[in-house]
């Protein structure tokens, strides 16, 4: 029976663009879905944006228009942009949806009818130049932990500890640029410390990579803190019933959104959601998510699954951020890379060929450069992969009408040259997408060194010698056919041209034959160079 699996990246914030630093993520995932459509799994891919929250606020009032407005704008953007690097979802929606509502209100009815919400009067940041309650993202400071400064609420973007924003070292009002005072307010905190065993238990089923679960075992040694879910007007979001100006938090209805987002899917395409969803699922449950989300996924999220009697995740992929320079990239520094922008100058391929050639399963950041990026796509991509194909598809061309050989000279060779790639398959299981670049491209100079030293062009003068150029030839089209099928879910779009170009469908069960007398086409250019001028101007405004 074919596997199941549902997979998830975090949902962008609607308040800004799709950029590379986003495109890391999406393509870390996007991979691994089609390599695992390829090897015969049922996947579900889902994305939402997450629509609610000060910051889409603040963004909104910024451009004059209501928050409904923006975000549908932004959801339109970012559809468009990540469609445009072939990530494709089942369904990309928002949490400001019917659904997400319909989840986030069953959660609150459930955590209050098993006693798991606590009202408690606490004190809360109070601008009183402006008479409003500060949700956290109107408040600034320095981290309490590391001391990095301008961090905003309670997460720092800096060490990704995460702490109740009154902790924030001196605190400022984004409104009025003044410290705060502190007042008194009624808040709704989830209580996660009954989850303690439950979580433990579940963090310990091969969840995490060992650094991350380091890193979650810390937060339980200093002790899980009741969550406080709720937040004062003015804020976006969804009110909370029997209380007025009180709103969910962000963060519980984003969670909540991964089962809404996929509830909606289930109802457009006929799917059985309690088979994905209740507590005793077989299916599988994967989440990508950046290091800085950790403490939300294997701490709330869980205990919120746990309490609604839901199933837990399987897997948490967590990865490094990104750097250019190794300067991590900042909107308000304007050190950023829009994904249309991207597109301006480079195709989709590249920056998926590109973070393909740096991911390990690993949390470390990915650092990009000019040159490292244009050696990696000129020097990999196109002068060991590319060129194996135009070298041979030139002569199949030229003097066989497009023909391949009617038989291979040595299956055996075909075959060993297949037993190659076993190793990548593990790769790809594990998310060492790194590896399998460095595979491909000590496989691609095998089989580019296989072809010279049979040298077919130097045969070519004779006929006699004719059917020793075609069956050189046809076998490096074939071991450059094998190259492009493993290499189908980093690059969607060469797939794509190679498929038309060989006149066959890329497909792991197609391997185990060859090629043989079939007929190819001529295509001069498969995939271009890059040059460090263009990289240079994806900086310009
Ligand atoms: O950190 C972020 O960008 C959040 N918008 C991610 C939410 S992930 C999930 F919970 F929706
Ligand atoms: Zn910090």
């Amino acid at each position: 029976m074919k596997k199941k699996i549902l997979i998830t990246c975090a949902f962008p914030y609607a308040n800004g663009s799709i950029h590379i630093g986003h495109l890391l993520e999406h393509i870390q995932a996007d991979i691994l879905v089609r390599y695992k459509r390829m090897t015969n799994h049922e996947v579900w891919f889902i994305c939402a944006d997450d629509a609610h929250g000060t910051a889409i606020t603040i963004k909104a009032n910024e451009n004059n228009i209501s928050e409904e407005h923006l975000i549908c704008k932004i959801l339109k953007e970012h559809k468009r942009d990540l469609y445009n690097f072939d990530i494709i979802y089942n369904k990309y929606y928002s949490t400001h949806s019917k659904e997400n509502l319909f989840f986030v209100k069953k959660a609150f009815f459930c955590l209050k009818k098993k006693k798991l919400i606590n009202k408690k009067n606490i004190k809360q940041f109070y601008d009183n130049t402006k008479n409003i309650f500060l949700s956290d993202r109107y408040v600034y400071g320095s981290c309490p932990f590391c001391k990095s400064f301008k961090e905003y609420g309670d997460n720092c973007s800096s060490c990704g500890a995460f702490y109740s924003v009154t902790d924030l070292l001196n605190p400022i009002s984004s409104f009025s640029k003044k410290t705060p005072i502190l007042k008194k307010t009624v808040h709704l905190f989830f209580n996660i410390s009954s989850f303690k065993n439950i979580l433990k238990k579940w963090i310990f089923s091969d969840v995490f990579n060992n650094k991350i679960l380091k890193k979650v075992l810390e937060w339980f040694n200093i002790g899980l803190k009741d969550w406080n879910i709720s937040r004062d007007h003015p804020y976006f979001g969804f009110e909370i019933p029997g209380f007025k100006k009180k709103y969910f938090y962000v963060w519980l209805d984003a969670t909540i959104g991964y089962i809404s987002t996929f509830k909606k899917l289930s109802k457009d395409c006929n799917l059985n959601f309690e088979e994905f969803w209740n507590k005793k699922s077989n299916t599988k449950l994967y989440h990508f998510i950046g290091k800085d989300i950790v403490h939300f996924h294997s701490i709330f999220w869980p205990s919120l699954l746990h309490a609604m009697s839901f199933r837990k995740p399987t897997k948490i992929y967590v990865h490094g951020y990104v750097k250019i320079n190794n300067k991590k990239l900042s909107k308000s520094k304007n050190y950023i890379i829009s994904a249309k922008k991207w597109l301006k100058y480079f195709d989709s391929d590249s920056l998926r060929y590109y973070y393909a050639s740096k991911i390990s399963n690993g949390i470390e950041d990915i650092n990009i450069n000019a040159e490292d990026f244009v050696y990696k796509i000129n020097s990999g991509l196109v002068n060991k992969i590319i060129n194996l194909a135009l070298r041979n598809s030139k002569l199949i061309n030229k003097y066989f009408d497009g023909m391949l050989s009617k038989n291979l000279e040595n299956m055996s060779e075909y075959n060993n040259f297949l037993l190659k790639f076993k190793k990548i398959d593990v790769f790809f299981k594990h998310l060492k997408y790194k590896n399998i670049i460095i595979e491909i491209l000590k496989i691609s100079n095998f089989a580019n060194s296989y072809i010279n030293k049979k040298s077919p062009w130097s045969f070519v003068k004779k006929d006699s010698n004719l059917l020793y150029v075609q069956n050189v030839c046809s076998i490096g089209i074939n071991f450059f056919r094998i190259i492009m099928t493993y290499m189908k879910p980093i690059l969607p779009k060469l797939s794509k041209k190679v498929e038309l170009f060989l006149n066959s469908k890329l497909s792991f069960k197609n391997l185990k034959f060859p090629l043989l007398n079939h007929r190819i086409y001529n295509m001069k250019i498969l995939y271009k160079r890059v040059s460090i001028k263009n990289f240079n101007k994806l900086f310009k405004k």
